[in-house]
């Protein structure tokens, strides 16, 4: 239905194709690169010989469907031959095989929210005990807190990018500097409306109203 107002000429918040991009797994790794922006190293193939191979190459490496969120459903691996046993179920029910590097990080993320050109809060996200996903869905804690101006910039870069009015910008920090993971075009709100007592929906709201005043 938000389509069918789109292409009726309704200017939508987000863009339904750019929100669809930003689900995309695959998507959102190349829109970034070709923007010139940090991203994990990737291999995307539905050939599994190549994706065994490219396993071997990377020792630590993620499985990530195309299409999930809250963590569900990656896999990590450092054996490439276990990983072949779940490439031949993926492949039979015609999956592709997004594998990316392991990304070393502080057991943290960062997520930057924004909305037009402004950020308007971030936040440090930790991962539960034993787990790699820092995911509030997989246990993670989203703790509300301005991170360096880095990482707000390459928010900024990455919401226009993938041509979103408003995101989520998850952020890892590698030990070469920071990349991105995904950028999410339906974030929830929670951990700022909270503690900033920020109104995101009013902020949106303006944003859109911005549209018509030009
Ligand atoms: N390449 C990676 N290296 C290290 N950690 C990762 C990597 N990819 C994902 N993660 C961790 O897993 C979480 C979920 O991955 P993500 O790609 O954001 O999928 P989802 O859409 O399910 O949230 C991330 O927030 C991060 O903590
Ligand atoms: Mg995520």
């Amino acid at each position: 239905m938000i389509e069918h107002m789109e292409v009726s000429g309704i200017r939508v918040v987000n863009p339904c194709y750019a929100f669809r991009r930003a689900r995309d797994k695959y998507a959102t790794q190349y829109t970034l690169l070709a923007a010139g922006l940090p991203v994990p190293t990737t291999y995307t193939s539905e050939s599994m010989a190549d994706a065994y191979r490219v396993s071997e190459q990377y020792g630590d490496f993620v499985y990530k469907p195309i299409l999930s969120s809250m963590g569900k459903g990656s896999l990590r691996f450092n054996d490439p031959d276990l990983a072949y046993n779940a490439y031949k179920m993926l492949d039979r029910y015609g999956q592709p095989l997004i594998l990316q590097k392991y990304v070393p990080n502080p057991g943290r993320d960062i997520r930057v929210f924004v909305i037009g050109d402004e950020v308007v809060g971030s936040a440090y996200k930790y991962r539960a005990e034993g787990k790699w996903k820092t995911n509030v869905a997989q246990g993670g804690r989203m703790v509300e807190e301005r991170v360096p101006d880095e990482m707000l910039e390459l928010g900024l870069k990455a919401t226009k990018a993938m041509g979103l009015d408003y995101s989520g910008v998850d952020i890892i920090e590698s030990p070469d500097g920071p990349v991105i993971l995904e950028v999410n075009g339906s974030p929830g709100w929670q951990a700022l409306n909270l503690a900033a007592n920020i109104k995101v929906a009013e902020e949106i709201v303006k944003h859109a109203v911005g549209f018509i005043h030009g």
